[in-house]
Protein backbone atom coordinates (compact mmCIF):
# COMPACT_ATOMS: atom_id res chain seq x y z
CA UNK A 1 0.00 0.00 0.00
CA UNK A 2 1.71 3.78 -0.31
CA UNK A 3 3.40 5.26 2.23
CA UNK A 4 0.66 8.15 2.16
CA UNK A 5 -2.07 5.83 2.98
CA UNK A 6 -3.20 4.70 6.73
CA UNK A 7 -5.86 2.62 8.00
CA UNK A 8 -8.22 3.28 11.40
CA UNK A 9 -11.31 1.85 12.78
CA UNK A 10 -14.79 3.34 11.29
CA UNK A 11 -17.72 4.27 13.26
CA UNK A 12 -20.51 6.34 12.66
CA UNK A 13 -18.90 9.22 12.94
CA UNK A 14 -17.33 8.31 9.38
CA UNK A 15 -20.99 7.62 7.60
CA UNK A 16 -20.87 9.88 5.16
CA UNK A 17 -17.00 8.96 3.78
CA UNK A 18 -18.36 5.89 4.08
CA UNK A 19 -21.73 6.64 1.85
CA UNK A 20 -19.46 8.89 -0.06
CA UNK A 21 -17.65 5.48 -0.72
CA UNK A 22 -20.52 3.42 -1.32
CA UNK A 23 -21.76 5.61 -4.07
CA UNK A 24 -18.02 5.94 -5.74
CA UNK A 25 -18.19 2.36 -6.05
CA UNK A 26 -21.78 1.85 -7.45
CA UNK A 27 -21.63 4.32 -9.93
CA UNK A 28 -18.35 2.50 -11.28
CA UNK A 29 -21.00 -0.47 -12.22
CA UNK A 30 -22.37 1.28 -15.36
CA UNK A 31 -19.57 0.08 -16.68
CA UNK A 32 -20.64 -3.32 -16.86
CA UNK A 33 -23.96 -3.46 -16.18
CA UNK A 34 -27.02 -3.51 -18.61
CA UNK A 35 -27.85 0.01 -20.99
CA UNK A 36 -29.40 1.91 -18.84
CA UNK A 37 -29.36 0.56 -15.19
CA UNK A 38 -28.69 3.57 -12.86
CA UNK A 39 -27.03 3.27 -9.12
CA UNK A 40 -29.04 3.44 -6.23
CA UNK A 41 -29.51 6.27 -4.26
CA UNK A 42 -27.45 5.59 -1.40
CA UNK A 43 -29.50 8.52 0.55
CA UNK A 44 -32.20 5.98 0.71
CA UNK A 45 -29.66 3.93 3.00
CA UNK A 46 -28.67 6.15 5.10
CA UNK A 47 -30.69 4.75 8.58
CA UNK A 48 -30.10 2.05 7.89
CA UNK A 49 -26.32 2.18 7.00
CA UNK A 50 -26.08 4.31 10.15
CA UNK A 51 -28.22 1.33 12.10
CA UNK A 52 -25.31 -1.18 10.91
CA UNK A 53 -22.49 1.28 11.09
CA UNK A 54 -23.62 1.55 15.28
CA UNK A 55 -23.92 -2.04 15.95
CA UNK A 56 -21.54 -2.83 18.24
CA UNK A 57 -21.24 -6.53 16.10
CA UNK A 58 -19.88 -4.25 13.51
CA UNK A 59 -16.27 -4.13 12.38
CA UNK A 60 -15.21 -1.35 10.24
CA UNK A 61 -11.72 0.04 8.50
CA UNK A 62 -11.47 3.20 6.89
CA UNK A 63 -8.44 4.14 4.87
CA UNK A 64 -7.29 7.78 4.12
CA UNK A 65 -4.95 9.75 2.95
CA UNK A 66 -3.83 13.27 4.44
CA UNK A 67 -7.65 12.72 6.66
CA UNK A 68 -9.20 11.82 3.42
CA UNK A 69 -11.12 8.49 3.01
CA UNK A 70 -9.67 6.26 0.18
CA UNK A 71 -11.44 3.31 0.72
CA UNK A 72 -12.92 1.31 3.71
CA UNK A 73 -13.89 -2.50 4.69
CA UNK A 74 -16.38 -3.71 7.10
CA UNK A 75 -18.13 -7.04 7.79
CA UNK A 76 -20.68 -7.88 9.89
CA UNK A 77 -22.31 -11.32 11.40
CA UNK A 78 -24.02 -13.25 8.47
CA UNK A 79 -27.75 -13.53 9.07
CA UNK A 80 -30.13 -15.53 7.33
CA UNK A 81 -32.72 -14.14 4.87
CA UNK A 82 -35.96 -13.89 6.39
CA UNK A 83 -38.64 -12.17 3.56
CA UNK A 84 -37.63 -9.21 1.91
CA UNK A 85 -38.50 -5.84 3.79
CA UNK A 86 -37.79 -7.85 7.42
CA UNK A 87 -35.64 -5.55 9.58
CA UNK A 88 -32.12 -6.48 9.42
CA UNK A 89 -31.67 -7.05 13.36
CA UNK A 90 -34.76 -9.99 13.32
CA UNK A 91 -33.25 -11.93 11.11
CA UNK A 92 -31.27 -14.96 12.60
CA UNK A 93 -27.56 -14.78 12.93
CA UNK A 94 -25.65 -17.97 10.87
CA UNK A 95 -22.88 -19.10 13.88
CA UNK A 96 -19.13 -19.36 12.93
CA UNK A 97 -20.04 -17.08 9.60
CA UNK A 98 -18.66 -13.55 9.00
CA UNK A 99 -20.48 -11.55 5.90
CA UNK A 100 -18.23 -8.99 4.18
CA UNK A 101 -20.64 -6.31 3.71
CA UNK A 102 -18.35 -3.72 1.89
CA UNK A 103 -15.24 -3.28 0.58
CA UNK A 104 -15.12 0.09 -1.16
CA UNK A 105 -11.85 1.72 -2.47
CA UNK A 106 -12.27 5.07 -4.72
CA UNK A 107 -11.43 4.86 -8.32
CA UNK A 108 -8.29 7.09 -8.12
CA UNK A 109 -6.72 4.38 -5.49
CA UNK A 110 -8.03 1.20 -7.84
CA UNK A 111 -4.70 -1.23 -8.34
CA UNK A 112 -2.94 0.20 -6.00
CA UNK A 113 -2.87 -1.87 -3.15
CA UNK A 114 -5.20 -0.24 -0.91
CA UNK A 115 -8.10 -2.80 -1.37
CA UNK A 116 -5.34 -5.95 -0.30
CA UNK A 117 -4.47 -4.17 2.58
CA UNK A 118 -8.27 -3.89 3.47
CA UNK A 119 -9.40 -7.04 2.50
CA UNK A 120 -6.52 -8.61 4.45
CA UNK A 121 -6.98 -6.48 7.94
CA UNK A 122 -10.85 -7.80 7.62
CA UNK A 123 -9.86 -11.17 6.99
CA UNK A 124 -7.56 -11.32 9.90
CA UNK A 125 -10.48 -9.31 12.25
CA UNK A 126 -12.93 -12.05 11.58
CA UNK A 127 -10.21 -15.01 12.48
CA UNK A 128 -9.57 -13.18 15.67
CA UNK A 129 -13.11 -12.85 16.92
CA UNK A 130 -13.39 -16.57 15.77
CA UNK A 131 -14.96 -17.05 12.57
CA UNK A 132 -15.00 -20.25 10.58
CA UNK A 133 -16.17 -19.34 7.27
CA UNK A 134 -16.90 -16.22 5.53
CA UNK A 135 -19.40 -14.98 2.52
CA UNK A 136 -19.95 -12.02 0.20
CA UNK A 137 -21.96 -10.72 -2.61
CA UNK A 138 -20.14 -9.09 -5.74
CA UNK A 139 -22.01 -8.58 -8.97
CA UNK A 140 -21.94 -11.31 -10.96
CA UNK A 141 -20.64 -9.00 -14.30
CA UNK A 142 -18.25 -7.19 -11.97
CA UNK A 143 -14.88 -9.09 -13.53
CA UNK A 144 -12.63 -6.52 -11.18
CA UNK A 145 -14.26 -7.50 -8.29
CA UNK A 146 -14.42 -11.44 -9.04
CA UNK A 147 -10.67 -11.20 -10.22
CA UNK A 148 -9.77 -9.73 -6.83
CA UNK A 149 -11.75 -12.38 -4.62
CA UNK A 150 -11.02 -15.34 -6.45
CA UNK A 151 -7.06 -14.51 -6.42
CA UNK A 152 -7.61 -14.67 -2.81
CA UNK A 153 -9.26 -17.92 -2.46
CA UNK A 154 -12.89 -17.25 -2.55
CA UNK A 155 -15.00 -19.46 -3.97
CA UNK A 156 -18.45 -18.67 -5.79
CA UNK A 157 -21.47 -20.42 -4.85
CA UNK A 158 -24.51 -19.26 -6.16
CA UNK A 159 -25.81 -16.11 -8.55
CA UNK A 160 -29.52 -14.70 -7.52
CA UNK A 161 -30.73 -11.54 -8.90
CA UNK A 162 -30.79 -8.60 -6.35
CA UNK A 163 -33.75 -6.75 -6.75
CA UNK A 164 -32.48 -3.21 -4.85
CA UNK A 165 -29.02 -3.22 -7.10
CA UNK A 166 -31.35 -4.21 -10.19
CA UNK A 167 -27.93 -6.59 -10.96
CA UNK A 168 -27.61 -10.63 -10.39
CA UNK A 169 -25.41 -10.82 -7.81
CA UNK A 170 -22.68 -14.22 -6.92
CA UNK A 171 -22.64 -15.41 -3.68
CA UNK A 172 -19.14 -16.14 -2.44
CA UNK A 173 -17.44 -18.06 0.43
CA UNK A 174 -14.06 -18.00 2.42
CA UNK A 175 -12.69 -20.43 4.92
CA UNK A 176 -11.33 -17.75 7.26
C1 LIG B 1 -13.39 -4.39 -6.05
C2 LIG B 1 -12.26 -3.52 -5.52
C3 LIG B 1 -12.33 -3.42 -4.00
C4 LIG B 1 -10.92 -4.17 -5.90
O1 LIG B 1 -9.88 -3.29 -5.56
P1 LIG B 1 -8.77 -2.92 -6.69
O2 LIG B 1 -7.77 -2.03 -6.11
O3 LIG B 1 -9.53 -2.45 -7.87
O4 LIG B 1 -8.20 -4.41 -6.94
P2 LIG B 1 -6.83 -4.84 -7.60
O5 LIG B 1 -6.47 -3.86 -8.68
O6 LIG B 1 -5.84 -5.13 -6.54
O7 LIG B 1 -7.28 -6.23 -8.24
C5 LIG B 1 -8.17 -6.27 -9.32
C6 LIG B 1 -7.79 -7.43 -10.19
O8 LIG B 1 -8.69 -7.50 -11.31
C7 LIG B 1 -7.97 -7.36 -12.52
N1 LIG B 1 -8.85 -6.61 -13.40
C8 LIG B 1 -8.96 -5.28 -13.58
N2 LIG B 1 -9.93 -5.00 -14.45
C9 LIG B 1 -10.44 -6.20 -14.84
C10 LIG B 1 -11.46 -6.59 -15.74
N3 LIG B 1 -12.18 -5.68 -16.41
N4 LIG B 1 -11.70 -7.90 -15.90
C11 LIG B 1 -11.00 -8.83 -15.21
N5 LIG B 1 -10.02 -8.53 -14.32
C12 LIG B 1 -9.75 -7.22 -14.16
C13 LIG B 1 -6.69 -6.63 -12.14
O9 LIG B 1 -5.66 -6.87 -13.08
C14 LIG B 1 -6.41 -7.29 -10.80
O10 LIG B 1 -5.95 -8.62 -10.96
P3 LIG B 1 -4.43 -8.98 -10.68
O11 LIG B 1 -4.16 -8.61 -9.25
O12 LIG B 1 -4.36 -10.44 -10.93
O13 LIG B 1 -3.62 -8.15 -11.66
C15 LIG B 1 -12.33 -2.10 -6.15
O14 LIG B 1 -12.19 -2.19 -7.55
C16 LIG B 1 -13.60 -1.37 -5.81
O15 LIG B 1 -13.71 -0.80 -4.72
N6 LIG B 1 -14.58 -1.37 -6.73
C17 LIG B 1 -15.83 -0.65 -6.55
C18 LIG B 1 -16.60 -1.16 -5.37
C19 LIG B 1 -16.83 -2.65 -5.44
O16 LIG B 1 -17.22 -3.17 -6.45
N7 LIG B 1 -16.58 -3.32 -4.32
C20 LIG B 1 -16.82 -4.73 -4.21
C21 LIG B 1 -18.24 -4.95 -3.89
S1 LIG B 1 -18.47 -6.57 -3.26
Amino acid sequence: MPDQVVTRPAGPADLDALLADVTAGFNSYVAFAPEGWEPPDMRTHRAWEAEVLADPATWALLAEVDGAPVGHVAFIPARRQAGERAHWRTRPVIAGLAHLWQLFVLPDWWGRGVAPVLHDAALAEMRGQGYELARLYTPAGHARARRFYERRGWVPLSEAFNEDLGLPLTEYRLLV
